[in-house]
């Protein structure tokens, strides 16, 4: 029986403890989506009792932003910033990763983007099939910008609506072509950019944020995102952090229970043989604790309950350790 406070070791590579800082997007980059002292604080504070942090969803591609400050890793410039960011981290020896992402059709117009798609929809337009072997450039090059700034691996997000999920969502992928129609065919997609980021980061870690289910009948369903984690593992995927797809990270069916993926993270972790991280509403040590002695998951995170007190983590492990 495993402890929330135990070690991982993972590849060869000690997690300190179970305890992760998910991705969330602070707002604190420039403009530009460059790294900040804010942003660098907001992780410092927190670094300390965590064995994971994944650092907020960047864009790899200036039409994929999201949002007006959010990170990105779509140019070398860029790189830098985020260096002075992994090397603020690494004195807490906590393990630290960046989350790589496309917005697709929901990029901000109000940046002037031209919003992209796997299918045209509400003003985003169809991608053609060069575009997408571009774009699954663009995620390999800023995984080896990530490689270049010292992180200790990427994570590629695939959930939450955003461009690859867009790609392995029924309700949002109607493409004829090889990106789309069969199951195979709508992860097809995902898994190339899986299986070049891999390539680019050698023996890093590579993490994919999975939606896991889009909550609506004719959407994806967990049995649908076993068969894809499985593959996700085979093309080289190392964690699996478990989310919620189209129906969003936080939706309201759900949201009043603690832990409120943490189901579907465990019958992910059920099809695969590497770590599998759950996550939603996670409030209490206690809540933590059982969770990880019950081996339901892997790893913990805690996204908001982090977010409004840095000290969340060193509390928890404090309270853990006199129990
Ligand atoms: C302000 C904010 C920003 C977020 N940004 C991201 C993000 O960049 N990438 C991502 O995969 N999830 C993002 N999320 C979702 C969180 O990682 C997490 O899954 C969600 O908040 C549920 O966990 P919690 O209930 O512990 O907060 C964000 C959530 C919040 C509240």
């Amino acid at each position: 029986m495993s402890s929330v406070l135990d070690s991982l070791k993972v590849k060869g590579v000690f997690f300190k403890n179970r305890f992760v800082m998910p991705p969330m997007q602070g707002d604190h980059a420039t403009v530009e989506g460059g790294v900040t002292e804010k942003l660098i604080k907001f992780y410092e504070q927190r670094a300390e009792a965590l064995g994971l942090i994944i650092v907020e969803h960047s864009y790899v591609s200036l039409n994929g932003q999201r949002a007006k400050r959010q990170l990105g890793i779509y140019d070398d410039h860029l790189v830098p910033g985020l260096k002075e960011l992994v090397k603020r981290i690494q004195p807490f020896n906590t393990r630290i990763i960046l989350q790589i992402t496309h917005a697709g059709a929901k990029a901000d117009e109000k940046l002037g983007i031209e919003r992209v798609a796997p299918s045209a929809k509400e003003g985003a337009r169809e991608l053609m099939v060069e575009e997408i072997e571009a774009l699954r450039y663009a995620f390999s090059r800023a995984a080896d910008r990530a490689v270049s700034a010292g992180f200790d691996g990427v994570e590629v997000h695939g959930a939450h609506g955003f461009l690859l999920n867009q790609f392995s969502s029924p309700l949002t992928n109607h493409r004829t072509d090889m990106y789309g129609g069969s199951f195979e065919n709508r992860i097809r997609f995902p898994l190339e950019i899986v299986r070049q980021v891999r390539k680019q980061i050698g023996t890093r870690f590579l993490s994919y944020r999975l939606g896991s289910v889009d909550l609506q009948m004719m959407g994806t369903q967990i049995e649908d995102s076993q068969q894809f984690a499985k593959q996700l593992a085979a093309a080289g995927v190392d964690i699996i952090n478990v989310s919620g797809g189209l129906c969003g990270s936080a939706p309201s069916s759900l949201a009043a229970e603690e832990g409120f993926f943490v189901p579907q993270a465990h019958a992910i972790k059920q099809s695969v043989d590497i770590p599998v991280i759950g996550v939603g509403g996670v409030k209490t040590p206690q809540f933590v604790d059982q969770v990880i002695r019950e081996g339901k998951v892997d790893f913990i995170a805690i996204g908001r309950a982090l977010k409004n007190d840095p000290d969340w983590a060193i509390k928890a492990v404090k309270f853990l350790k006199t129990k």
